[in-house]
């Protein structure tokens, strides 16, 4: 096989940090087991998110010089909205600061009091929007999705009759809408289907139930469906965006991912009265819905990157890179959610630490004893960031897991060699490793700033 380079060449570098071991064991028992809390000039590699920590091309630097930063009728806006309106083919947008503050609109607005909102699995700054508004939240996605080693090619997938259970129990006129993630970053970065999207669409048009899509990571799915559903192979990954989105009624957009930026985000839809309610509303909340909260270089950044992400050569490259890392891993026994998703690589905790019982932390203590064994900084998706259910009971998430995010066109494939040595030393070493206990937990979202200290 003929091997992939880099489909970029560098600028402008930044030397990472190089640390001892007596130097990240002080760092991680300061930031209390938590790699969250981790100074990131400590984290040699760091692959905490995919998300704002994109590198910006050229043309994106660029287009930060011509942001217009007038307070109000910036031509950036509409720099901004063409983009949208050409790549997604939504008609009407409204930027915001980042996703979430897309999240919190869009809950406002759709949910009242008392209403059910279902999703293929939940992301936890979605579900908590959609709780603060009032809704109880339905994870509506298929089985194997729950199952780190079941084999689907995709295992995003709504479970339509997992919908339809949800209809015919609450009443299609108390779902606010259905909010279907592309790709779904807690089950492992897993796509969705065009033939599932389709599937999903006619439902909500028997039961007159708005689509919307959280679709943060767009382009990512696109790649999987020219790569893994049949007639899609000769479409290009643009083409497959537009199609995706063309079953949906708006979205919310992080553009800290698929757009290429470091800050940003919108709502985008095709129907005016929500975006009337969403201009109310992004005034108090983030700023005219010009600029909604972003800087007009910001707005600038977005829309190119937003075109470069769509490009079939890019996600070529990026989808392969994260491939890369997994198949190493792989290859050296350690257990990674399967197949293998599209912004970061999965290491299966439960699998990786028998001996660490899910309430002693096996993936916070994992990520911590990685960042000990190489600076490469990772992140818990696992019971910590389930967080509480109603009754102050821990919710216990069948995936146990630690993501290594890989950051758009920032490291080459040597990063990711360097990575899966780490990797497999600890797991050649794993029996050593014990679990944590709870120093602080704060109230929500507990996984960003929560304390432990080790076990034993
Ligand atoms: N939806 C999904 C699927 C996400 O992954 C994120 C962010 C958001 C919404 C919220 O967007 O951060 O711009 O407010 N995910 C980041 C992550 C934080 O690390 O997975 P935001």
């Amino acid at each position: 096989m003929r091997r992939m380079a880099e489909p970029y060449r560098i600028k402008t570098v930044e030397p990472l940090a190089m640390t001892t071991r007596e130097e990240r064991e002080a760092a991680i028992a300061k930031a209390g087991y938590n790699t969250f809390l981790l100074p990131s000039k400590l984290c040699t590699i760091d692959l905490l998110t995919d998300s704002g920590t994109s590198a910006m091309s050229d043309r994106q630097w660029s287009a930060m010089m011509i942001g217009d930063e007038a307070y109000a009728g910036a031509v950036s806006f509409d720099n901004l909205q063409r983009a949208v309106e050409e790549v997604y083919g939504f008609p009407f947008v409204c930027p915001t600061h980042q996703g979430r503050g897309a999240e919190h609109l869009i809950s406002r607005i759709l949910i009242k009091p008392g209403m059910h909102v279902p999703g293929n699995m939940y992301f936890t700054t979605t579900r908590a929007h959609q709780e603060m508004a009032g809704a109880t939240f339905h994870d509506v996605i298929i089985d194997e999705a729950h199952d780190a080693q079941a084999e689907h090619p995709f295992k995003g997938n709504v479970d339509i009759a997992k919908f339809e259970a949800l209809i015919a129990e609450v009443g299609a006129e108390n779902i606010a809408y259905i909010n279907v993630a592309l790709t779904v970053n807690m089950a492992g970065g897993q796509p969705v289907s065009m033939a599932n999207i389709e599937a999903v669409r006619e439902v909500c048009d028997r039961h007159n139930i708005i689509m919307w899509s959280d679709a943060t990571r767009l382009a990512e799915n696109a790649y999987f469906i020219q790569e893994r559903e049949s007639g899609y192979a000769d479409m290009s990954c643009a083409d497959i965006v537009k199609k995706q989105l063309s079953y949906f009624d708006g979205l919310t957009m992080s553009g800290k991912k698929d757009c290429l930026v470091n800050i940003g985000g919108f709502l985008a839809m095709r129907d005016e009265s929500i975006l009337v309610k969403a201009r109310e509303l992004v005034v108090i909340y983030e700023g005219m819905p010009t600029y909604g909260g972003l800087a007009g270089r910001d707005l600038e950044a977005m829309a190119v990157g937003l075109r470069e992400a769509v490009d079939d050569h890019y996600l070529a490259h990026r989808i392969g890179q994260v491939r890369y890392l997994g198949e190493m891993l792989q290859e050296a026994g350690v257990p990674i959610v399967e197949p293998i998703g599209g912004h970061a690589v999965f290491i299966d905790a439960a699998k990786f630490l028998p001996h660490v019982p899910q309430e002693q932390f096996p993936a916070q203590a994992l990520a911590a004893a990685l960042f000990v064994e190489s600076g490469v900084r990772s992140m818990e998706r696992g019971i910590i960031s389930a967080g509480r259910d109603a009754e102050g009971n821990h919710r216990r998430p069948k995936l146990e897991l630690v993501r290594l995010t890989i950051p758009r066109r920032v490291y080459t494939d040597r990063h990711m060699e360097v990575v899966a040595d780490a990797v497999i030393e600890l797991y050649r070493t794993r029996e050593s490793i014990t679990g944590l206990r709870y120093v602080y937990e704060p109230p929500t979202l507990r996984f960003f700033t929560s304390r432990f200290e080790p076990l034993g």
